[in-house]
């Protein structure tokens, strides 16, 4: 069977949306595909799939990376490829990071680099289920051992037909905490008899606001979010508990550490002058995107070849997360931003909505700024 063309590879995997880790019919696709193509599969972490192009020499491999996975949204596109799978959408873009690297593979196969090797790798599990560290785990970045990395995003941001790059980090470190303010529960009516949690954590939330105001340098950045406050169940009981969960974002590790103290000394201390106790979860998740900047001033030189000088720009750092992170963290690369919407409303929705949608003139350009940057790195001309 012969690999489909970019459009139809993305419109493809675009009716058959998986969950997290759940990628079984993708992953098996992408491996037929790859298959077609002549290469030899490997499947990691259960839905991970990866395969070798070129000849590994020690030094010159590497990671092409596509994430697959899609989210757990109803789509509301009235797309002729719209989601067959109630309740799961790919609102990311992942399919189209698929489609690039399907296309760029095909190419890479007709023309394979002269001196080292492309390790192919299709991700599972990007939404907040830390497939890449898993992956990691199972041996991606070993035999033949991987000496740099590569990967795009599709980006509402910018529009399509640039390409995006950001010198440094690009993506905020993700954290998350939970906090239970235990109080004393009892009668509405009696609220001196009891310790309410639910005035406790408001005025924990309250507080919390105070650390990106006055506990971060204005010269750096934090996000503080409580997403969710959850206590009570009646309107004359006032409950034992109330539970706050959230995230924090920030770029400098020193500035991610000063946040996780300030926040467990508010709300410990909050918690206590009120007259309730606070347990604190609280868990580093994912580190920032942090692009290398030799491989930005390479990727920004492929990327002049892929869209001319004036469409490549310096995008805006995201305080949204990104597992890629943790490749960027083994070894150097960069991860960029494909511009994908066109300014008219069907393609500025932001990622994660029902109704997103990409204009689909950016598929080509990530496949194109994936080979060229692979081709590039291994010293090849574009
Ligand atoms: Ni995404």
């Amino acid at each position: 069977m012969a690999v489909p063309d970019l459009k139809s590879v993305r419109r493809h995997l675009h009716e058959m949306p998986e969950l997290s880790m759940l990628e079984t019919a993708t992953a098996a696709t992408i491996d037929g595909w790859l298959k077609d193509l002549g290469l030899r599969t490997k499947h990691l972490a259960g839905t991970g799939v990866t395969a070798m192009v070129g000849r590994p020499t020690p030094g010159r491999t590497i990671l092409a990376r596509a994430d697959i996975d899609g989210l757990p949204v109803t789509e509301a596109t009235k797309l002729p490829f719209r989601s067959r799978n109630v309740g799961a959408m790919h609102a990311c873009g992942h399919d189209c990071h698929v489609a690039g690297l399907i296309e760029a593979a095909r190419n890479l196969v007709a023309r394979p680099p002269e001196r080292g090797a492309v390790k192919l790798f299709f991700q599972p599990g990007e939404e907040g289920a830390n497939g890449m560290g898993k992956c990691i785990d199972d041996g991606l970045l070993g035999g033949p051992k991987v000496d740099a990395a590569v990967g795009v995003h599709v980006w509402q941001a910018e529009p399509v037909g640039r390409i995006g790059l950001v010198r440094g980090p690009c993506m905020a470190a993700v954290d998350q905490f939970e906090v239970r303010i235990e109080g004393f529960g009892g009668h509405a009516a009696y609220p001196h008899r009891s310790t309410d949690p639910i005035v406790v954590a408001a005025q924990v939330v309250t507080a919390l606001q105070t650390i990106v105001s006055r506990r971060v340098s204005p010269f750096h950045q934090a996000v503080v979010t409580v997403a969710s406050f959850q206590a009570g169940t009646a309107f004359n009981v006032i409950p034992p508990e109330a539970v706050l969960r959230g995230t924090v974002r920030t770029f400098d590790p020193t500035v991610r550490r000063h946040v996780a103290r300030e926040f467990k000394r508010i709300v410990s201390n909050v918690a206590k002058a009120l007259g309730a106790k606070a347990h604190v979860h609280y868990e580093f998740f994912l580190p920032a995107t942090v692009n290398d900047l030799a491989m930005t001033d390479l990727a920004w030189s492929v990327a002049e070849d892929v869209v001319g000088k004036k469409n490549v720009v310096a995008s805006e750092p995201s305080m949204g997360g990104e597992d890629m992170s943790l490749a960027l963290e083994a070894v150097p690369g960069v991860f960029a931003f494909i511009g994908a919407s066109d300014g008219t409303r069907r393609t500025s929705f932001p990622h994660h909505h029902p109704s997103f949608d990409v204009h689909e003139d950016c598929l080509p350009v990530g496949a194109a700024f994936m080979e060229g940057f692979v081709r590039r790195w291994l010293g090849e001309a574009a």
